[in-house]
Protein backbone atom coordinates (compact mmCIF):
# COMPACT_ATOMS: atom_id res chain seq x y z
CA UNK A 1 0.00 0.00 0.00
CA UNK A 2 1.55 3.32 -0.67
CA UNK A 3 1.86 5.87 1.48
CA UNK A 4 1.74 9.51 0.76
CA UNK A 5 2.73 12.93 3.24
CA UNK A 6 0.37 15.23 3.28
CA UNK A 7 1.60 18.66 5.08
CA UNK A 8 -0.06 21.62 5.96
CA UNK A 9 2.45 24.87 5.97
CA UNK A 10 0.16 27.62 4.82
CA UNK A 11 -0.37 29.25 8.66
CA UNK A 12 0.94 32.70 8.93
CA UNK A 13 2.46 32.27 12.31
CA UNK A 14 -0.05 35.43 13.62
CA UNK A 15 0.45 33.98 17.43
CA UNK A 16 3.90 33.40 16.67
CA UNK A 17 4.36 37.50 16.24
CA UNK A 18 7.18 36.43 13.78
CA UNK A 19 8.13 38.45 10.61
CA UNK A 20 8.02 35.13 8.92
CA UNK A 21 5.88 32.78 8.41
CA UNK A 22 5.33 30.14 11.04
CA UNK A 23 7.50 27.01 8.57
CA UNK A 24 10.17 29.64 7.56
CA UNK A 25 10.66 30.70 10.86
CA UNK A 26 14.28 29.95 12.53
CA UNK A 27 14.78 27.26 15.00
CA UNK A 28 18.72 26.70 16.22
CA UNK A 29 19.61 28.31 12.56
CA UNK A 30 17.38 25.85 10.44
CA UNK A 31 13.78 26.92 9.55
CA UNK A 32 10.88 24.93 11.36
CA UNK A 33 9.79 23.45 8.28
CA UNK A 34 13.09 21.25 7.98
CA UNK A 35 13.07 19.90 11.27
CA UNK A 36 9.72 18.83 10.94
CA UNK A 37 10.45 17.02 7.69
CA UNK A 38 13.74 15.69 8.63
CA UNK A 39 11.92 13.40 10.94
CA UNK A 40 10.10 11.96 7.19
CA UNK A 41 12.86 11.89 5.62
CA UNK A 42 14.55 9.43 7.79
CA UNK A 43 11.42 7.10 7.47
CA UNK A 44 11.99 7.90 3.48
CA UNK A 45 8.53 9.50 3.49
CA UNK A 46 9.53 12.48 1.33
CA UNK A 47 9.16 10.82 -1.90
CA UNK A 48 5.75 11.47 -2.74
CA UNK A 49 4.98 14.74 0.01
CA UNK A 50 2.97 17.38 -0.35
CA UNK A 51 3.54 20.63 1.52
CA UNK A 52 0.86 23.02 1.06
CA UNK A 53 1.50 26.44 1.75
CA UNK A 54 0.86 30.34 1.18
CA UNK A 55 1.02 31.26 -2.53
CA UNK A 56 3.41 33.63 -1.81
CA UNK A 57 5.80 31.42 0.17
CA UNK A 58 5.43 28.33 -2.61
CA UNK A 59 8.94 29.43 -4.28
CA UNK A 60 10.44 29.68 -1.31
CA UNK A 61 10.05 26.54 0.49
CA UNK A 62 10.33 24.99 -2.71
CA UNK A 63 13.99 25.92 -2.67
CA UNK A 64 14.38 25.35 0.25
CA UNK A 65 13.13 21.36 -0.11
CA UNK A 66 15.18 21.07 -3.45
CA UNK A 67 18.56 22.67 -1.55
CA UNK A 68 17.62 20.31 1.61
CA UNK A 69 16.04 17.17 0.07
CA UNK A 70 17.31 16.70 -3.16
CA UNK A 71 16.26 13.75 -4.09
CA UNK A 72 12.78 14.24 -2.82
CA UNK A 73 10.37 14.82 -5.60
CA UNK A 74 7.88 17.09 -3.05
CA UNK A 75 5.42 18.63 -4.24
CA UNK A 76 4.88 22.34 -2.72
CA UNK A 77 1.23 23.19 -3.70
CA UNK A 78 -1.23 26.37 -2.64
CA UNK A 79 -2.92 26.22 0.44
CA UNK A 80 -6.32 27.63 1.86
CA UNK A 81 -7.41 30.35 4.31
CA UNK A 82 -7.65 28.08 7.24
CA UNK A 83 -6.35 24.31 8.13
CA UNK A 84 -9.06 22.28 6.83
CA UNK A 85 -8.97 24.12 3.49
CA UNK A 86 -5.25 23.54 3.16
CA UNK A 87 -5.41 19.86 3.89
CA UNK A 88 -8.33 18.81 1.56
CA UNK A 89 -6.60 21.14 -1.53
CA UNK A 90 -3.32 18.72 -0.27
CA UNK A 91 -6.16 15.30 -0.28
CA UNK A 92 -7.05 16.56 -4.17
CA UNK A 93 -3.46 16.44 -4.98
CA UNK A 94 -2.86 12.80 -3.62
CA UNK A 95 -1.73 10.24 -6.31
CA UNK A 96 -4.08 7.51 -7.74
CA UNK A 97 -2.37 4.80 -6.38
CA UNK A 98 -2.21 6.05 -2.63
CA UNK A 99 -3.86 4.26 0.03
CA UNK A 100 -2.46 5.49 3.17
CA UNK A 101 -2.45 9.08 3.78
CA UNK A 102 -0.57 10.72 6.66
CA UNK A 103 -1.36 14.07 7.55
CA UNK A 104 1.25 16.25 10.17
CA UNK A 105 1.49 19.64 10.89
CA UNK A 106 4.64 21.64 9.64
CA UNK A 107 4.53 23.35 13.22
CA UNK A 108 5.63 19.75 14.79
CA UNK A 109 9.21 19.64 13.88
CA UNK A 110 10.01 16.55 16.61
CA UNK A 111 7.74 14.15 15.53
CA UNK A 112 9.24 10.58 16.88
CA UNK A 113 9.72 8.35 13.39
CA UNK A 114 8.52 5.56 15.63
CA UNK A 115 5.16 7.39 16.39
CA UNK A 116 4.77 8.24 12.60
CA UNK A 117 5.46 4.54 12.12
CA UNK A 118 2.62 3.26 15.01
CA UNK A 119 0.16 6.02 13.38
CA UNK A 120 0.61 4.40 9.79
CA UNK A 121 -0.04 0.34 11.30
CA UNK A 122 -2.58 1.74 13.20
CA UNK A 123 -4.17 3.74 10.04
CA UNK A 124 -3.66 0.10 8.28
CA UNK A 125 -5.61 -1.77 11.06
CA UNK A 126 -8.00 0.67 11.91
CA UNK A 127 -8.95 2.84 9.06
CA UNK A 128 -7.79 6.31 11.03
CA UNK A 129 -5.58 7.27 13.49
CA UNK A 130 -4.84 10.48 15.51
CA UNK A 131 -1.36 10.87 17.70
CA UNK A 132 -2.24 11.95 20.98
CA UNK A 133 -1.01 12.23 24.80
CA UNK A 134 -3.03 11.80 28.06
CA UNK A 135 -4.16 14.56 29.79
CA UNK A 136 -2.32 15.35 32.92
CA UNK A 137 -3.95 19.18 33.12
CA UNK A 138 -7.53 19.62 34.89
CA UNK A 139 -9.72 21.42 31.63
CA UNK A 140 -11.75 23.59 32.53
CA UNK A 141 -15.13 24.53 30.29
CA UNK A 142 -15.81 28.29 30.96
CA UNK A 143 -19.21 29.70 29.21
CA UNK A 144 -19.29 33.11 27.18
CA UNK A 145 -18.93 35.30 30.17
CA UNK A 146 -15.96 32.94 31.77
CA UNK A 147 -18.14 31.06 34.16
CA UNK A 148 -16.85 27.43 34.94
CA UNK A 149 -19.74 25.39 33.68
CA UNK A 150 -18.06 21.78 33.34
CA UNK A 151 -14.60 20.06 34.78
CA UNK A 152 -14.95 16.97 32.56
CA UNK A 153 -12.99 13.99 33.92
CA UNK A 154 -9.47 13.98 32.82
CA UNK A 155 -9.20 10.32 32.96
CA UNK A 156 -10.48 10.18 29.33
CA UNK A 157 -8.95 13.26 28.27
CA UNK A 158 -5.88 13.23 25.68
CA UNK A 159 -4.26 15.96 24.09
CA UNK A 160 -4.49 16.28 20.24
CA UNK A 161 -1.40 15.67 18.36
CA UNK A 162 -0.54 14.89 14.83
CA UNK A 163 0.37 12.62 12.87
CA UNK A 164 -3.27 11.63 11.83
CA UNK A 165 -3.45 8.91 9.36
CA UNK A 166 -5.63 7.27 7.40
CA UNK A 167 -7.33 4.99 4.78
CA UNK A 168 -7.34 7.87 1.78
CA UNK A 169 -10.71 6.85 1.23
CA UNK A 170 -12.09 7.43 4.42
CA UNK A 171 -10.66 10.98 4.83
CA UNK A 172 -10.98 12.29 1.76
CA UNK A 173 -15.04 11.18 1.86
CA UNK A 174 -14.71 12.93 5.90
CA UNK A 175 -13.26 16.25 4.11
CA UNK A 176 -16.00 16.42 1.74
CA UNK A 177 -18.76 15.77 4.11
CA UNK A 178 -17.64 18.12 6.41
CA UNK A 179 -17.20 21.11 3.78
CA UNK A 180 -20.53 19.77 2.10
CA UNK A 181 -22.08 20.97 5.43
CA UNK A 182 -19.88 24.01 6.05
CA UNK A 183 -18.42 22.21 9.49
CA UNK A 184 -15.13 23.56 10.45
CA UNK A 185 -12.86 21.35 12.52
CA UNK A 186 -9.81 22.07 14.18
CA UNK A 187 -8.03 18.39 13.01
CA UNK A 188 -8.75 15.94 10.66
CA UNK A 189 -9.54 12.43 12.57
CA UNK A 190 -12.63 14.65 14.14
CA UNK A 191 -13.99 14.75 10.79
CA UNK A 192 -13.95 11.13 10.56
CA UNK A 193 -15.27 10.48 13.81
CA UNK A 194 -18.57 12.89 12.45
CA UNK A 195 -19.51 10.37 9.93
CA UNK A 196 -19.64 7.12 12.24
CA UNK A 197 -16.31 6.60 11.80
CA UNK A 198 -14.18 4.78 14.73
CA UNK A 199 -10.30 6.59 14.94
CA UNK A 200 -7.92 4.51 17.12
CA UNK A 201 -5.61 6.71 19.68
CA UNK A 202 -1.78 6.16 18.95
CA UNK A 203 0.17 6.73 22.36
CA UNK A 204 2.61 10.40 21.28
CA UNK A 205 5.47 12.17 22.99
CA UNK A 206 5.20 14.97 25.15
CA UNK A 207 8.61 16.20 22.81
CA UNK A 208 6.21 16.05 19.79
CA UNK A 209 5.02 19.90 20.64
CA UNK A 210 3.27 22.48 18.02
CA UNK A 211 5.35 25.72 17.84
CA UNK A 212 2.83 28.07 18.16
CA UNK A 213 3.63 31.15 20.51
CA UNK A 214 7.30 32.41 20.90
CA UNK A 215 7.79 30.41 24.09
CA UNK A 216 6.72 27.23 22.38
CA UNK A 217 9.73 27.99 20.22
CA UNK A 218 11.65 28.57 23.34
CA UNK A 219 10.61 25.13 24.39
CA UNK A 220 11.73 23.76 21.20
CA UNK A 221 15.03 25.52 21.13
CA UNK A 222 15.88 23.73 24.33
CA UNK A 223 14.99 20.86 23.21
CA UNK A 224 17.01 20.78 20.34
CA UNK A 225 20.21 22.41 22.82
CA UNK A 226 19.65 19.44 25.36
CA UNK A 227 19.40 16.70 22.67
CA UNK A 228 16.16 16.07 24.41
CA UNK A 229 14.43 15.67 20.34
O1 LIG B 1 -2.55 27.52 13.35
P1 LIG B 1 -2.29 26.13 13.75
O2 LIG B 1 -1.10 26.02 14.67
O3 LIG B 1 -3.45 25.38 14.25
O4 LIG B 1 -1.84 25.42 12.40
C1 LIG B 1 -1.58 24.05 12.33
C2 LIG B 1 -0.94 23.75 10.99
O5 LIG B 1 -1.83 24.09 9.94
C3 LIG B 1 0.36 24.56 10.76
O6 LIG B 1 1.37 23.68 10.28
C4 LIG B 1 -0.06 25.60 9.75
O7 LIG B 1 0.98 25.96 8.85
C5 LIG B 1 -1.18 24.88 8.98
N1 LIG B 1 -2.14 25.80 8.34
C6 LIG B 1 -2.37 25.70 6.97
N2 LIG B 1 -3.24 26.56 6.35
C7 LIG B 1 -3.84 27.54 7.04
C8 LIG B 1 -3.63 27.65 8.45
C9 LIG B 1 -2.77 26.76 9.08
O8 LIG B 1 -1.78 24.83 6.30
N3 LIG B 1 -4.63 28.40 6.40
Amino acid sequence: MSVQLVMPAAGLGVRLGASRPKALVELQGRPLLEHTLDRFASLDLLSRAIIVAAPEHIEEISSLILATYPQSDCRVIEGGSVRQESVLLGLNALEDDTSIVIIHDAARPFAPPAIIEASIEAAREYGAATVATPCVDTILVGDEEQWLIDTPDRSCLWYCQTPQTFQRDLIVAAHEAARKDGHKGTDDATLVLRMGGRVRIVEGSPFNLKVTTPSDLLWASLAIEKELV
